[in-house]
């Protein structure tokens, strides 16, 4: 590595430095924001700061043996995948960084990075307290469709990693949008369906939903938003970006249906599921400036449990409860730069 990569007296001031392409001088500089929402989301992001000990899950082994032999599944298979997308997650991150040229915006995806690890580590924390930590994270050795489901997003997450031109960089967004967007929600409502059944499955998902909705998808928006706007991108390109995220809908149905069919425990259907993953899907294309193509219909039932349990204030805690009940609430606007 040239030494201009950590320090270049000659490089772009920091107003200058674009997401793609340039050289930077090397200084982070808070008070000197190009785009405003990296600064933003930077501050939201730690606002939103917690950990795994602030939630109860001291009850959580005799409440996963209270559950049915469905219903078990269903929690042990949920959280084998959520927590494959948050380890996934922290690999392509520390990569994708490496594309970046804006050192602010690099630094957000370090607190991001850091905010994967702590997800990591609450799915550590609570499947011990349940009992079961070796058995979820050895399933995808035993379980074809999680294999398939985790091989099918690290596929979309390498494609484009490698970079080198800004086309490449925005599709390789485009798979972190998917996965903040896509891949987890459907586990995220599984889980609030077993609710108060599982009362530590379901605050440490509060946590983690909130992290993922209210600002890591907000980053990649912009993310995506700024690249596209700064560079030429061509129409086939954008094409491919709804290739990927059909691919992600594809994802993201093939493993809900797996489950549904598997372990019919749940109040809903293979057609609940599509009309969420499609409205979900919509919303995503509709927040980085392309044009919805699914089938669109009212918010779902497992929408409306998703969004209900944004409202950080019903989250119990074991402690630090000042801490818990001061969570930052808002979220950042996407148009903000
Ligand atoms: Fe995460
Ligand atoms: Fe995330």
């Amino acid at each position: 590595m040239d030494a201009t990569h950590y320090y270049n007296p000659n490089g772009e001031d920091i107003l200058d430095e674009k997401i793609y392409g340039g050289s930077p001088s090397g200084f982070v500089d808070f008070n000197r924001s190009k785009y405003r929402w990296d600064s933003n989301i930077y501050d939201l992001m730690n606002a939103n700061t917690w950990f795994p000990s602030e939630v109860n899950t001291s009850a959580e082994s005799k409440n996963f043996s209270a559950l049915s032999d469905n219903e078990q599944s269903i929690y042990k298979l949920t959280f084998a995948q959520l927590s494959f997308n948050d380890s996934a997650q922290e690999e392509y991150l520390s990569d994708f960084r490496r594309l970046a040229n804006n050192r602010l915006v690099k630094s957000v995806l370090s607190l991001q990075i850091m905010q994967e690890v702590n997800h990591s580590k609450s799915y550590a924390v609570l499947l011990d307290a349940a009992g079961n930590s070796e058995e979820v994270f050895n399933l995808y050795k035993y379980d074809q469709a999680l294999n398939r489901k985790n091989q099918r997003i690290a596929e979309q997450f390498a494609r484009y990693i490698d970079g080198g031109s800004a086309e490449k960089m925005l599709l390789s967004s485009m798979a972190s949008i998917n996965l903040e967007g896509i891949y987890f929600l459907l586990g995220f409502s599984y889980i609030y369906l077993l609710g108060d059944k599982v009362p530590g499955a379901r605050d440490m998902i509060k946590f983690i939903a909130r992290d993922e909705l209210n600002t890591h998808m907000p980053l990649f928006g912009n993310i995506f938003k700024t690249i596209h706007k700064e560079n030429q991108i061509s129409a086939a390109t954008i094409d491919e970006c709804y290739n990927m995220i059909r691919d992600a809908v594809d994802i993201e149905l093939e493993y809900g249906n797996y489950l549904l069919d598997s372990f019919p425990i749940m109040g809903t259907t293979p057609e609940l599921m599509e009309r969420t993953v499609h409205n979900y899907a919509n919303n995503r294309l509709k927040t980085i400036g392309l044009d919805p193509i699914f089938e669109e219909t009212p918010e779902t039932y497992l929408q409306q449990l998703v969004t209900k349990h944004l409202n950080m204030n019903e989250v119990r805690s074991n402690f630090f409860e000042s801490n818990v009940s001061n969570y930052a609430k808002s979220s950042i606007d996407l148009d903000d730069f």
